[in-house]
């Protein structure tokens, strides 16, 4: 499928639309808010970050590089973002300042960053899928790289209330993985918490979104109404696509009241 958001080239192109990840489905669409609390939770997380000139800022999965871009306007000392697709990591290396920045390909639990090196690490859109071995090691890792004292930001899916039962989210996890053809193993907020907690980390705060990533209000909030014309162009034009996005967005709305989007923000515990 070629789209007229196409004037970069895209992670999945050579996929095939029926089962490529719901994310690179999207972004071939031409959506590039990929996370599901939107920009607004982005811009929370940033500002909680407190990004600083002074600041050594890593990213955990760019992407298409959406917060890189508004985290370079906070004009840290500099940026290095750590993707595990080639594509993405070409997509992203247009947006860096050289000399400063870099995007490397590899994986979040082992990025091959020296310790202690950074003030601030955040990713979006990436624990959740991955497994909970693999969590904790990519926590591991962020605790690891991070300075005593630096912090930490996710922005990840929640699952609502912290008591929801297991059952549900099994199931919840079951029918997102089918729709979006790939693991995703969400957690409840205070699951979340504890996970950084028992990486070592303080949670200084956590917010969260409804889970709205396909509806129109949150669409035009974070692409824009030329945005949201040229992703329902591109999906009007594939059947195939338009398939998989109405069968993406019914498992969200059946499962909208258990979901959200979610961030946290924690501080590195000095070690004692
Ligand atoms: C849903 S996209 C989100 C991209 C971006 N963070 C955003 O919010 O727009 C998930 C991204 O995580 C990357 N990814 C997943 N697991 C990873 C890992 N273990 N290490 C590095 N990147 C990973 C994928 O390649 C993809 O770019």
């Amino acid at each position: 499928m070629s789209t007229a958001a196409s004037t970069v080239e895209l992670p999945g192109a050579n996929l095939d639309v029926s089962r490529m990840p719901g994310h690179w489905l999207l972004a071939r669409l031409g959506k590039r808010v990929l996370r599901p609390g939107g920009l607004e939770l982005t811009r929370a997380m940033l500002s909680r970050l407190a990004v600083s000139s002074g600041d050594r800022v890593v990213e955990l999965a760019p992407g298409l590089g959406t917060t890189l871009r508004l985290v370079l306007a906070m004009n840290p000392a500099s940026y290095t973002g750590v993707e595990r697709d080639e594509v993405a990591v070409r997509a992203t290396r247009r947006f860096l300042r050289q000399g400063r920045d870099e995007c490397r390909q590899g994986v979040a639990s082992k990025t091959g960053l020296d310790g202690a090196s950074a003030d601030v690490i955040f990713g979006e859109a990436m624990l959740t899928m991955n497994t909970a071995e693999q969590k904790a090691t990519i926590i591991g890792e962020a605790f690891r790289v991070l300075k005593d004292g630096g912090r930490y930001g996710i922005h990840e899916l929640g699952l609502l209330p912290d008591d929801l039962p297991e059952a549900d989210k099994a199931e919840i996890q079951e029918a997102l993985s089918r729709s979006i053809h790939i693991g995703a193993r969400p957690l409840t907020v205070s699951e979340w918490r504890q996970a950084l907690e028992a990486g070592g980390f303080e949670v200084i705060s956590t917010q969260t979104a409804p889970m709205h990533l396909l509806q129109l209000g949150r669409l035009l909030q974070d692409e824009g109404v030329l945005g949201v014309l040229r992703i329902t162009f591109n999906v009007l034009r594939s059947p195939a696509a338009r398939r998989r996005v109405l069968e993406m967005r019914s498992v969200f709305r059946k499962y909208e009241s258990k979901m959200c989007g979610v961030i946290v923000v924690a501080r590195k515990r000095a070690a004692s």
